[in-house]
């Protein structure tokens, strides 16, 4: 059974990783959910422990852990998903910063990386973020780029969270090859 690290950051399309985590596990991945604090503001972990039927992960520094957190979590992983990697997740991997469970598994793995941004289109066009995101892709790090659309908030353009569908087809393209 693969094992897919799903991390989550707080998007208010998180609650769409819900659905995407499902159909993982319907086609027998094995699926460890790792959410930034924020994160669980938006999707609680108690729904993604219970569709994943795995222990949700928030911080490194639980007693649930039998080793650091990052380094138990990395252990024959597949694939490092993040979606939905907000503007604040996106940075911290292209700049190495490590101050949360999502960001310092992205140092620890050795699996391949994936990141499907969903933010304001304001926020993803910033040379900021488009430069941390040319940074990541430079490095190998897969991007499910976000649709052009009506976002929650109500602006227009891109930035929306590619469809469910779009971001399970590619990560399967990775884990199977
Ligand atoms: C309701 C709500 C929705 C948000 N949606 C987004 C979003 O879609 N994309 C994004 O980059 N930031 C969004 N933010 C801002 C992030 O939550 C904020 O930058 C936060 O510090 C990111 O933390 P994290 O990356 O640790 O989850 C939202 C904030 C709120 C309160």
């Amino acid at each position: 059974m693969k094992k897919i690290i799903l991390g989550i950051s707080s998007s208010i399309s998180a609650y769409k990783t819900c659905d995407l985590s499902r159909l993982f596990v319907k086609d027998g991945y094995s699926v460890y959910c790792v959410l930034t604090e924020n994160a669980t503001h938006l999707v609680t972990p108690l729904t993604l422990q219970t569709l994943t039927g795995n222990p949700v992960y928030t911080t490194s520094f639980a007693a649930q852990w039998k080793e650091m957190g990052h380094i138990e979590l990395k252990q024959d992983a597949a694939l490092y998903l993040v979606a939905p990697a907000t503007a604040n997740i996106i940075g911290k991997f292209a700049n190495g910063i490590a101050d949360d469970l999502v960001s310092t598994t992205y140092l620890s793995v050795e699996c391949p990386v994936m990141m499907a941004p969903a933010m304001n289109p304001n926020m993803w066009s910033h040379v900021a973020v488009q430069e941390n995101v040319k940074r990541l892709k430079k490095r190998g790090v897969h991007f499910v780029e976000p649709e052009s659309g009506l976002v929650a908030c109500g602006d227009e353009g891109s930035g929306r969270l590619a469809s469910i569908d779009e971001i399970y087809r590619m990560a399967k393209d990775v884990v199977e090859g």
